[in-house]
């Protein structure tokens, strides 16, 4: 009997040995593991960006923690950043393949597609035809300054009134980068628009979610109907709403002369043949949705934190305002070209993305070698977290870290400076490659807005509360905004 006892509590006890992740050797130091949640307990699951920081002060910049059984190593700061994503860019530009992102986008794409031909093929086929399509040329302002019209028609609607301005943004970006992929956009109360919206606000919560991260870090629970098979069913959504724009495409389009991202894609693939190449239809369908889920939700929540800071620093506002007057004088509308006379609008811009931290943890990179980072050896397949917050409100980075301060991006003589620690779209092969687009968007409708309307925080809206809502994309707490419109100088 006593050795039937003490064979069972051996056997449990090499179960849980097993089950208790070990630090490869020489990998970066870490707090204790716990069996099968590795280090679950020592982050919230809600949002673990505090616990990121104060791991990063007990362990350094580069440390590890198990999420489950997996192995990661979190990357803190701009040295560790690019050492990592930039100077050994090719062992530390893949991405992790088992987790809920990919299994709902299929292993298809560009975001989440491995580190090889396929993402080189699409990444490049991605910035050309976003170029071909106006990126730099005044055909991408055309298409940005009709979209904001439909804005300036939702704001004038309100003058006087409080609105709440995160489905306007959401639609205004969600259209833009819609009448590049298809070449057509929607009224703000369409039910395609709402759907997908919602959608993409919905996708970016859950992956990054506490149930997200119990999917990725217990494969044992995965087959369980348990709350992330919510994300299946809203990625099906979203296809349902894109393939019949994409079956219109393949009926109306005339070869070699393409109406947008689609039709371009649709060149490609007769041009390309079964020739073993990554270009597919069912590519097709994952990559549209990577480029407008990508363009949407960052985007309008980074319009939205710059709304929020605006119309509560209204010093700051008063003087980005002055400087518009001044530089557009009577020309009826801003390019983007007028950023360059416009010092102090573009650092209030690049403060916003630096405090509005859109892409919290970047995307998840993943080794694609055993390699070395910092003294430490990393075996290839652990994910890679580079941690862009750390980056962003660096101490020593940053004149004024911790506050909404466009000094930031101002030298001495008053001149625009961005620092190398501004990296809100990452850095290396992998970084934004929306990063033109986006800009273009945030300069054009914030000058715009600005030049047009006075924001307001309503006098009864209490005190302003900056938290943001954690996700791969952080979402500032919807908020009221008034507007009054301004005499035009
Ligand atoms: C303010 C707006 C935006 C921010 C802050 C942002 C930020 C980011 C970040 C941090 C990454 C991850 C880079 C990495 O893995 O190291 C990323 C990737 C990406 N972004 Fe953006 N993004 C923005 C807008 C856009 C737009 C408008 C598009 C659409 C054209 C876009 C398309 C993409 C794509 C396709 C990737 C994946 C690139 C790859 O894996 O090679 N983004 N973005």
């Amino acid at each position: 009997m006593i050795a039937t006892i003490i064979l069972l509590c051996l056997c449990f006890l090499i179960l849980i040995l097993r089950l208790t992740p070990q630090r490869p050797k020489n990998f970066p130091p870490g707090p204790p593991v716990l069996p099968i949640l590795g280090n679950l307990l020592n982050l919230s699951l809600e949002n673990p960006l505090k616990d990121f920081e104060r791991l990063k002060k007990s362990y350094g910049n580069v440390y590890s923690v198990f999420i489950g059984l997996r192995p990661a190593v979190v990357l803190n700061g701009v040295k560790a950043v690019k050492e990592a994503i930039v100077t050994n860019a090719n062992d530390f530009s893949g991405r992790p393949q088992d987790m809920l992102a990919n299994d709902i986008g299929e292993r298809k794409g560009v975001i989440l597609a491995d580190y090889g031909s396929s993402w080189r093929e699409h990444r490049r086929f991605a910035l050309m035809t976003l170029k071909n399509f106006g990126l730099g040329k005044t055909s991408m302002e055309e298409r940005i300054h009709g979209e904001i019209q439909y804005v300036v028609d939702t704001l004038e609607q309100s003058i006087g009134k409080a609105l709440r301005p995160e489905v306007m943004f959401h639609n205004a970006t969600s259209n833009i980068i819609c009448q590049v992929l298809f070449g057509t956009r929607y009224e703000y109360n369409d039910e395609f628009i709402r759907t997908i919206v919602r959608c993409f606000t919905n996708i970016s919560k859950i992956i990054n979610g506490p149930w997200g991260t119990l999917y990725d870090s217990l494969p044992m629970i995965r087959s369980l109907p348990l709350p992330f098979n919510k994300a299946y069913k809203t990625i099906e959504t979203c296809k349902n709403l894109v393939i019949p724009l994409i079956n219109k495409h393949k009926k109306t389009r005339v070869p070699g002369e393409p109406r947008d991202i689609v039709d371009c894609y649709l060149d490609e693939l007769a041009k390309r043949g079964n020739n073993g190449s990554s270009f597919s239809e069912d590519q097709l369908l994952i990559y549209v949705l990577d480029l407008y889920l990508a363009g949407t939700d960052t985007t309008s929540n980074t319009l939205l934190t710059g709304f929020l800071y605006l119309m509560t620093h209204p010093h700051i506002q008063e003087r980005c305002q002055q400087e518009i007057d001044q530089v557009l004088e009577a020309k009826d509308r801003a390019s983007f070209e007028d950023r360059h006379n416009m010092p102090y609008v573009q650092a209030v811009i690049h403060e916003v993305q630096r405090i509005a931290n859109t892409v919290p943890l970047s995307v998840f990179h993943c080794t694609s070698k055993d390699t070395e980072l910092m003294g430490y050896s990393i075996p290839r397949g652990t994910l890679i977290i580079p941690n862009l917050t750390s980056v962003l409100n660096e101490e020593g980075q940053w004149k004024f870290p911790h506050e909404f301060n466009p000094e930031n991006f101002l030298n001495d003589k008053g001149e625009f400076v961005k620092p190398e620690a501004f990296m809100p779209f990452s850095t290396g092969p992998r970084m934004c490659l929306g990063e033109g687009l986006a800009r273009m968007e945030l300069f054009l409708i914030i000058v715009t807005l600005l030049r047009k309307f006075k924001f307001i925080w309503p006098e009864d809206a209490g005190k302003p509360d900056y938290t943001q809502v954690y996700g791969v994309t952080l979402t500032p707490k919807p908020y009221p905004m008034k507007v009054q419109l301004r005499a035009m100088k």
